[in-house]
């Protein structure tokens, strides 16, 4: 398959979305919260370490993620992402990093050998990604071209989330869904691509973010406000998970290396 018919898989509307919010995408008003709290709390994790790393960011967008973590000289960072106008805004955004390099690529198909990464990132794609084997693929893949115990960072949209459970039902963006996942799920996912989850995170907002729901009648909001904060009181239900997980080469299937 070449690069283009990679790319080509998707609804046009997707990577149109993307390249539109391509300048604006990570400012504190036009971006989720919760999504803006995932880069946080990963980059932090990263910081805190003294090691060098060669990080993938798979759907890096227009480095948002990689500009917290750019300026350790000990990361090597390579940034994936299919929508070139989200690779030109990162681009320009980190021009004087060296340690920064941005490749167009679909996170499914990577265009990489084998067993190069130690830590990887998929922060605020699974929503998008089109179905759950997709997502597998995907999990394959990065499991493939990381090292041995090398560790994945990613979050999920609960799908025990009540709230999220409805607005990605209804959300138009790209005249599709946008996906959400159970933590039960995600431990089969993990498991099927050889990763054992090591840590998890229950991130939580103070309020809702009605968004597409807006025009919800005054009470459907008030109930769904008070279920809302009830039920985000028990982590389950939080809407977004962050997992840490570890590839686990032991178990994976020896694959073909790559180019
Ligand atoms: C919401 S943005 C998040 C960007 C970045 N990870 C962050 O958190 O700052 C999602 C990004 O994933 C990219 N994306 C979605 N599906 C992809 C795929 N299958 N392959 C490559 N990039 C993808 C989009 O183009 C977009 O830039």
């Amino acid at each position: 398959m070449t690069k283009k018919d990679n790319i080509q898989i998707y609804p046009e509307k997707t990577i149109e979305f993307f390249d539109s919010i391509s300048e604006k995408y990570g400012e504190k008003n036009t971006t989720p919260e919760l999504e803006l709290k995932s880069n946080d709390l990963i980059a932090d994790i990263l910081l805190n370490s003294s090691n060098s790393f060669m990080i993938l960011d798979a759907g890096c967008g227009n480095a948002s993620f990689i500009k917290r973590i750019a300026n350790n000289n000990k990361f090597h960072i390579i940034g994936i992402d299919f929508s070139s106008k989200m690779l030109e805004v990162g681009k320009r955004r980190l021009n004087r990093h060296n340690n920064v390099k941005f490749v167009q690529a679909v996170v499914e198909n990577l265009p990489f050998k084998n067993n190069i990464f130690d830590r990887i990132s998929l922060i605020n794609i699974s929503p998008t990604l089109l179905n759950k084997q997709q997502f597998l693929d995907t999990l394959k893949e990065i499991a493939r071209v990381s090292l041995p115990y090398a560790k994945l960072y990613l979050n999920i949209w609960n799908s025990w989330n009540p709230i999220l459970a409805i607005k990605c039902r209804r959300h138009d963006m790209e005249n599709r869904p946008l996906k959400t996942y159970s933590s039960f799920n995600m431990n089969k996912l993990f498991k099927k691509a050889s990763f054992k989850i090591k840590r998890k995170f229950y991130l939580a907002d103070d309020k809702i973010d009605y968004g597409s729901l807006k025009r919800y009648k005054k009470w459907y909001k008030k109930l769904g406000q008070l279920i809302y904060l009830y039920l985000s009181r028990f982590f389950i239900f939080s809407p977004v998970i962050v997992f840490e997980a570890q590839v686990d080469k032991k178990y994976s299937n020896e694959k073909e290396v790559k180019k």
